[in-house]
């Protein structure tokens, strides 16, 4: 078999591998980014052997195991372990994703597992996100409204109105379509990206929002909104089925009918 021998010049580390226990049945391989800005090495690959016979369905499962009882100094976010808080977005196998939705009997062989792509890190597999978070509240992420609402009662909407949130509330802000996008990674510190775009929209089609025209031109920027060229790889990314592409497209018209 050819054997892949780094160039003397490469800046990825020599990872460790930890072996499974004596006597494991079911033994599977996890290869895990790992860097520790504090310790002054370059990155590495470390290898993790785990028994599937003794270890959670889920990559998240196997993560914590290996936190628990092999390698406590390995670095994740996580939370809710199902789906809902989007902390634990990841790379496994080469696509972005929710460590806690996605079955490791999923993954064909090693199961290769790194950051959120183009994102600094700050620790294993811990990316930064303060970008991405000022990028939020740029767009400001909550109900604008000069009328007060009605006394002693809710704003009301029709249901026609409600269900044009359907599809829009339900992200978490895990951002595996923003990280998923050639054009953040290009221009991330001036587009907004997916995620950001979808939430944006998604106070733009609240009928309880008085601020659409003023949210339109926050976005009426060509690289704000415009750098969206419709390559569709933040719809296939979301865990959660969620389509921010046409999130933007709708953006996008809005902008056309109001100069018309
Ligand atoms: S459709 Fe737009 S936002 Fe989605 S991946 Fe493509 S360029 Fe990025
Ligand atoms: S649209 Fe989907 S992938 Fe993007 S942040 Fe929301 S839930 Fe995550
Ligand atoms: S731990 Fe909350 S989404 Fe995975």
């Amino acid at each position: 078999m050819a054997t892949f021998t780094l160039p003397k010049n490469s800046t990825i580390g020599k990872g460790q591998t930890y072996k499974a226990p004596p006597g494991a049945r079911d033994v599977r391989t996890f290869k895990i980014y790992r860097w520790d800005p504090d310790s002054g090495e370059n990155p590495r690959t470390d290898t993790y052997e785990l028994d599937l016979k003794d270890t959670g369905p889920m990559v998240l499962d196997a993560l914590i195991k290996i936190k628990n009882e092999v390698d406590s100094t390995l670095t994740f976010r996580r939370s809710c372990r199902e789906g809902i808080c989007g902390s634990c977005a990841m790379t496994i196998d080469g696509l972005n994703t929710l460590a806690c939705l996605k079955p490791i009997e999923d993954v064909k062989g090693d199961v290769r597992i790194t950051p959120l792509p183009h994102m600094p890190v700050m620790k294993d597999l811990v990316p930064d996100l303060s970008q991405i978070y000022a990028q939020l509240r740029d767009i400001e992420p909550w109900l604008k409204a000069d009328t007060p609402p009605p006394p002693d009662e809710e704003r009301r909407q029709s249901k026609e109105e409600r269900a044009k949130l359907d599809g829009l509330w339900e992200c978490i802000l895990c951002f595996c379509c923003s990280t998923s996008c050639p054009s953040y990674w290009w221009n991330g510190d001036r587009y907004l990206g997916p995620a950001v775009l979808l939430q944006a929209y998604r106070w733009i089609a609240d009928s309880r929002d008085e601020y659409t025209g003023a949210r339109l031109d926050n976005l009426e920027d060509p690289f704000r909104l415009y750098r969206c060229h419709t390559i569709m790889n933040c719809t296939r990314a979301c865990p959660k089925g969620l389509n921010p592409a046409e999130a933007i497209g709708k953006i996008k018209t809005l902008m056309v009918e109001r100069q018309g």
